[in-house]
């Protein structure tokens, strides 16, 4: 078994969740890296096809490599929501850990179809990366908003069923599954994001018999989040949140030194704001910190 899969099966056993968190460089990485060691949990870098569009895919795999044999740490590299066969290929020869092909605007069918495509390339590419697909549009964009996103999968009608997820993983073989049980990507300018159905999370984990990623972190109550872990879910994302607080760390930055002109002095707090939000959510995955 893949070594990230392992550590998503053992964080279950323990009733905990394992942390992903996206980048869209390397100060991203050293605020979330820092922390998951300071508690020493395994953790999940992720990189959406933008994300890893701007730092560069090798570069990606280099970086987190890298971390994984300087420190000896359970650190794992993610491409995240990627929409095509032809860029899950792309990261599957690059070394990625794992993928997630997200054919969650597609129709079932195609979306079974293009996630097994991806399973079977990825098994005969040896197996080195785990395969996550997606069941249920939850949102595309990890950003602030006013109103929910248009046609999220959030009442009780539209979220993912325990049928679907049975019948998707057998038959797609796919490794992981992030179904729509609630969440939306992004959160909102004020308040919580709508809440989450934690029954039906019970029955997709048992229903779909892999590991279940909750997508969406960002904006959903402490609560909330603990019970969904309890209820099955293995891995959780979260983006907007790191973010918010890696922006707004720069702006205070150059607030107090209108005259900074180096990266390393002025993103020294982002770095650290950061690190904050990731420590904040670390502590709810895993219940005990
Ligand atoms: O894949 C990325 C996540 O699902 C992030 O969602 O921006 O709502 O935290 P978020
Ligand atoms: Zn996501």
């Amino acid at each position: 078994m893949s070594e990230i899969l392992k550590h998503v099966k053992e964080a279950e056993e323990k009733g905990v969740a394992v942390g992903h968190f996206n980048i869209s460089n390397i100060e991203m990485m050293w605020g979330i890296f820092n922390v998951a060691r300071k508690y020493e949990v395994p953790v999940v870098i992720g990189v959406s096809e933008g994300e890893r569009d701007f730092i560069g895919v090798e570069q990606c795999v280099a970086l987190i490599r890298s971390l994984r044999e300087k420190y000896d740490y359970p650190v794992f590299l993610n491409a995240d929501h990627t929409y095509s066969f032809e860029r899950v290929k792309e990261v599957i020869d690059a070394g990625f850990d794992s993928a997630i092909i997200d054919g969650a605007q597609l129709s079932f069918e195609e979306n079974v179809e293009v996630t097994r495509k991806c399973v079977e390339y990825a098994r005969e590419a040896g197996g080195h990366t785990v395969i996550e697909a997606e069941i249920g549009y939850i949102g595309k964009s990890s950003q602030l908003f006013d109103e929910l996103p248009e046609g999220a999968a959030v009442t009780e009608e539209m979220i993912t069923t325990p049928e679907e997820a049975r019948k998707f993983v057998e038959e797609t073989g796919v490794d992981m599954l992030a179904p729509a049980v609630g969440t939306v990507h992004g959160m909102m300018r004020k308040g919580f994001n709508p809440k989450l159905h934690i029954d039906a999370i019970r029955r997709i984990r048992e229903a779909a018999g892999v590991p279940l990623v909750l997508h969406g972190g960002s904006g959903s109550s402490d609560g909330d989040v603990r019970d969904a872990v309890e209820a099955g879910i293995g891995m959780i994302h979260v983006s907007t949140e790191i973010r918010v607080a890696f922006r707004k760390a720069i702006e205070k930055a150059f607030e107090e030194d209108g005259e900074v002109v180096a990266p390393y002095k002025y993103m020294k707090g982002a770095v650290e704001e950061v690190g904050r939000v990731v420590e904040e959510k670390l502590k709810v995955f895993n219940n005990t910190l």
